[in-house]
Parts: C-alpha cells; structure tokens; sequence
C-alpha cells in the first residue's frame, strides 16, 4: 500500500492508513529500543537537511540503522554544490539516484512536494517551512495514542500557530479522530484561517483564545510550541510574543489527573524544567517515540523492493 510513495502532508493520509502506521510502529518498538534487525539491509536513506534539526534528523537515522539500512548525508549545504547554485531539482535527482528514498527539510514551504516531483524515489517531508511535518505528526498521534487516548479527546495547542509547521499537521489529523480543539496563542500567532475552516467543515469544534489559563484545567492534552523566531521577518514581532506562555508546576495545579503535556521541541521557555518531573511530562518520551514510527514508515516503504 505505501511503496514508492511520497510521505508529504497529513492530507494524503487516510485515517485507516495512520492506524496502520501506528500499529506496525508499536510491533518495531522493541527493534527501536535496541532488538536487532535487518528488515532494511541493503537499502540506504539519504538525510537532506537545508534547516537545523536534531530530533528528526537522528530518528530517521537511527530508524534506518535499527532496521539494517544505512544512511548518506548531504551535510551543511555550504558543503555541498548548492552552494555553487545547484538547484534543489538536480540535487533531488541526483541523489535519488544514490538513495532509495529521501528525507528533506527546507525553509521553503512546498519544497518537499517539488523535491517530490524530480526525485526516483520516495521523498520524506521532514519540514517545509510554515508548511507540513507529517512524520512529527504520525509520532505526535503515536503519543496520544499510548500516553492518553485517541478518539473523543479534548486538546489544546498553545503558542505559535501562525508559523508552527507541527501544529498546521497535527490539528488536520486530530480532526480525523474527532477531538475537540482549542487553539491558544497571541491574536498575530493565529492559526491561519483555511486551516480553521478546513477543520469546521469536517464537523471539528474549533475554540480559539489567547489565554491559556482559561482551557488548562479542562483538557486532556496539552500540546505547547515554540515561538518560531526565524520565521519572523521582524526581529521587534518577534520580542513582543516572545515568552507568552510557560507551564509551571502552578499552572498546573488545577489540571485534570490524566493530562498529558507534549512539546515537539526543541523547547526554549515554554515549560518550565521543574515540569519535566511531572506525572504529566510527556515530551521525552514523545522524542523517543519518533524512532519506532520513522521505522514503520521506512519499512512500509521500502521492504518489498528488495532486488535479489
Ligand atoms: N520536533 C522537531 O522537528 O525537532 P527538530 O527540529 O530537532 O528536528
């Protein structure tokens, strides 16, 4: 069902296809914590990454190594011949050629879809500017789904929903199990408004507010961001949403017994370290869980092309 294909946005998934993904990622679980495989022996996985990462760049590589595969990386791009003024086109083609699928990140929102449309081989989007990070979003579902629950949830994404890739992917496929959305953040950090459209006309509730303090005590899932700084085409915007929200043990004090607290990180500011203790602290576990979903979709990709 998923070989060959192109892992660009959350739209292109089915709901039954994310149940799939998440089921196989909990089967890897025990691989991605060390078991030993060689699922993907053979294959290799190029890491072309235009923008800073840590978390999906050595998941997708620990995923690849943990099944048996192996990994090429194109490295800073000042290292590379886009610095010479090779298209992103030519790159795509030319390593799809020495890779069996690739993973992009590019500041450039679309990038991965055109990445998509020159390379032979699957294009993984690991973030496009403002635009999508599907497979943040698969790892966000897979969290929900063994810290919490699913379906019928009540969730609040809080802080930069203007410019926040991870939140843009994530309401859309949590629409698609039925929850119930409250968006917070600053009035200039809104959601965009054909993504609080799209999700109404699925039948999703949609609250929106700029206080925190009013939705904290009443959800079952706490999905806090980062304001994106490098987004910001002005640096004195920036500062004036800079430090708008930040949990603190208090903040917690009136929360429901079973919320969860989820960051895709990198975190600057908006929880405070003395949560990390928590019996609500869900996001290192969340940056783990990055690992098994990277192998369910590296598997579902690319086993079964194998060339004796
Ligand atoms: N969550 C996430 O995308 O982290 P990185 O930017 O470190 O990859």
């Amino acid at each position: 069902m998923f070989m060959k294909r192109h892992v660009l946005s959350m739209r292109e998934f089915s709901k039954e296809e994310i149940d799939s993904v998440l089921d196989l990622a909990q089967s890897l679980e025990p691989l991605a914590r060390g078991k030993k495989s060689s699922m993907l022996a053979g294959k290799i996985l190029a890491l072309l990454f235009f923008e800073p990462s840590t978390r999906t760049r050595m998941s997708f590589e620990t995923a690849m190594k943990r099944l048996g595969g192996s990994v090429i990386n194109l490295g800073p791009a000042e290292g590379s011949s886009i610095s010479k003024g090779e298209s992103l086109a030519d790159t795509v083609r030319v390593i799809g050629g020495y890779a069996d699928a690739l993973v992009i990140r590019h500041p450039k929102e679309g990038s991965a879809r055109l990445a998509s449309q020159f390379s032979p081989v699957p294009v993984l989007n690991a973030g496009d500017g403002a635009g999508h990070h599907p497979t943040q979003t698969l790892l966000d579902l897979y969290t929900i789904r063994k810290e919490s629950r699913l379906e019928n949830l009540h969730v609040a994404l809080v802080g930069d929903l203007k410019y926040g890739r991870t939140v843009h992917s994530l309401a859309y496929a949590l629409s698609l199990y039925g929850a119930d959305i409250t968006l917070v953040s600053p009035p200039t950090l809104r959601m965009p408004d054909p993504i609080k459209a799209d999700l109404s006309s699925k039948g999703t509730i949609v609250r929106e507010t700029a206080d925190l303090g009013e939705v904290i005590d009443n959800v079952d899932v706490l999905y806090m961001t980062r304001i994106q700084r490098e987004r910001f085409p002005d640096p004195v915007e920036y500062q004036k949403v800079a430090s708008s929200y930040r949990i603190t043990p208090e903040s917690l004090a009136g929360s429901q017994q079973n919320l969860i607290i989820m960051h895709p990180l990198p975190r600057v500011d908006e929880i405070s370290p003395s949560v990390d203790d928590s019996s609500h602290a869900r996001y290192f576990q969340q940056s783990f869980y990055g690992v098994p979903v990277r192998m369910a979709l590296l598997k579902m990709l690319l086993e079964g092309d194998q060339v004796d």
